[in-house]
């Protein structure tokens, strides 16, 4: 059996109907994977993923392996690990290193321990792979023709490399494809973070004020969802233009510190530090349920919040309750990580399909033209982005009108006014 590292191998068969259960929705990454295991394009890439390890991921891995890479496998968050599809994939010949509640030193022994086959390909969800490649595994550097990068604080983490002259090599921010971000951010995220609130609470959302930190993709996915369910939400920006655009897309918006008092649920999605403070905590109500769906747990200042306790314990599953020291509790989800991979499932592979079909093409753009490539962070191939919104397109049955030629015409000309 591969080397691995996972809870319990006797998962593997629960394992596999869940990856099954996936499949049944990524159409695309389905047909990419049957072109893969004719061709063989990837054969002699040897993968380094650390992603969520989610049913979804799963396929994403066996499209791989199918193209001839050898993939291995790290969890990219300590809590959004699915023991059972880490089983599964041992016993499919993917390595995994992943067990859901690992802790921090583990999370970052599992990186290494990814690292240890000598990758030439990175595939990241936060940029941590790479990061731990540009500082203590600077030797393996050599090797390495280019990466991938799933998230918008993955991008960042990039683009800061890059903008200081540091990138060592080409990365593909897989986030920024249409196909990913418009729909995976925005109705993955939207449906998923509730999903999270409501497996963890069970709170009713009707009639309730749900304050939604940041009006990115992420943020407006949420906000349509929390709306439609019948709360009243309050949208936190410090962007004007974002903050305008929630404005007119008719929700409250105001500054933190004045929703904190008003607010029955926090949910933050900035990709931003220490978004809700103590000063925010203590004014919140009795019962105040906070979470945060953005990348790193850095959003919430837990850390205070605990120091302004008299008491902390566990109410349920995911739920802690903080006693503040004027009585009223606060209610914080999975830990103050990512609600709905912590919670609930993550986002649903209908949405993984076109995110993971970006990424099985990028890495195979990445492993095809890595030698004129330069050390810089580029955006998914147009021509890749819109094939994959035409695939998705026709799984979903769903046709579209093409432009006569004389459309095609006026639209390209300025000679024609009226
Ligand atoms: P985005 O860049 O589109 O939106 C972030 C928004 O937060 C911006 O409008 C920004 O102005 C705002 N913001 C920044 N600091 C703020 C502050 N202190 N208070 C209020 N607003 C603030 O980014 P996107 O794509 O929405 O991603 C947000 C985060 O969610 C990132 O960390 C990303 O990696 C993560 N993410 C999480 C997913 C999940 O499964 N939970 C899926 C996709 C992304």
């Amino acid at each position: 059996m591969v080397k691995h590292d996972v809870k319990d191998m006797k998962l593997a068969p629960a394992g596999k109907k869940e990856i099954d259960w996936a499949e049944r929705d990524m159409p695309v990454l389905r047909l990419i994977r049957k072109e893969f295991a004719a061709k063989k394009p990837l054969k002699g890439m040897k993968l380094a993923a650390c992603l969520h390890v989610t049913k979804e991921t799963a396929n994403l891995m066996l499209a791989l392996k199918a193209g001839g890479a050898e993939v291995g496998l790290c969890a990219s968050n300590p809590l959004s690990t699915q023991d059972s599809v880490a089983a599964s994939l041992v016993v499919q010949g993917v390595p995994v290193f992943a067990i859901n509640g690992e802790n921090n030193k583990q999370y970052y022994q599992h990186i290494e321990a990814a690292l240890l086959a000598k990758p030439n390909v990175t595939m990241d969800d936060g940029a941590d792979v790479i990061s731990t490649l540009h500082g203590k595994r600077r030797d393996l550097l050599a090797g390495i023709m280019g990466g991938t990068e799933e998230t918008t604080t993955g991008v960042i983490r990039l683009r800061s490399l890059e903008e200081q002259g540091k990138l060592e090599f080409p990365v593909v921010a897989v986030n920024d494809a249409d196909t990913k971000h418009f729909f995976d951010n925005r109705y993955g995220t939207g449906q998923s973070t509730m999903d999270g609130v409501l497996r963890a609470t069970n709170k009713l959302i009707a009639g309730s004020a749900v304050v939604i930190c940041g009006y990115g993709w992420c943020g407006r996915g949420l906000a349509i969802r929390a709306a439609g369910m019948g709360a009243r939400v309050i949208i936190i920006e410090v962007d004007p233009l974002k903050a305008l655009e929630a404005h007119m897309d008719g929700y409250q918006v105001m500054p933190i510190a004045k929703a904190a008092p008003l607010g029955d649920v926090f949910i933050t999605v900035t990709g931003d530090i220490s978004v809700i403070r103590k000063e925010h905590f203590a004014k919140m109500k009795d019962g105040a349920i906070v979470c945060n769906s953005g990348h790193f747990n850095v959003e919430l200042d837990l850390e205070d919040l605990a120091k302004m306790c008299k008491t902390k314990r566990k109410a349920k599953p995911f739920v802690d309750e903080f006693v503040l020291k004027n009585g009223r509790s606060i209610f914080v989800l999975g830990e103050g990580r990512l609600v709905n991979l912590a919670a609930a499932e993550g986002h649903p592979a209908s949405v993984m399909d076109m995110s993971f079909a970006n990424q099985a093409l990028a890495a195979q753009y990445i492993f095809k033209n890595a030698e004129r490539l330069e050390k810089k962070v580029y955006r998914v191939p147009e021509d890749i982005d819109k094939r994959i919104s035409r695939l998705k397109l026709k799984a979903e049955g769903v046709s579209i009108d093409t432009l006569t030629p004389k459309q095609k015409k006026y639209l390209a000309s300025w000679e024609m006014g009226t």
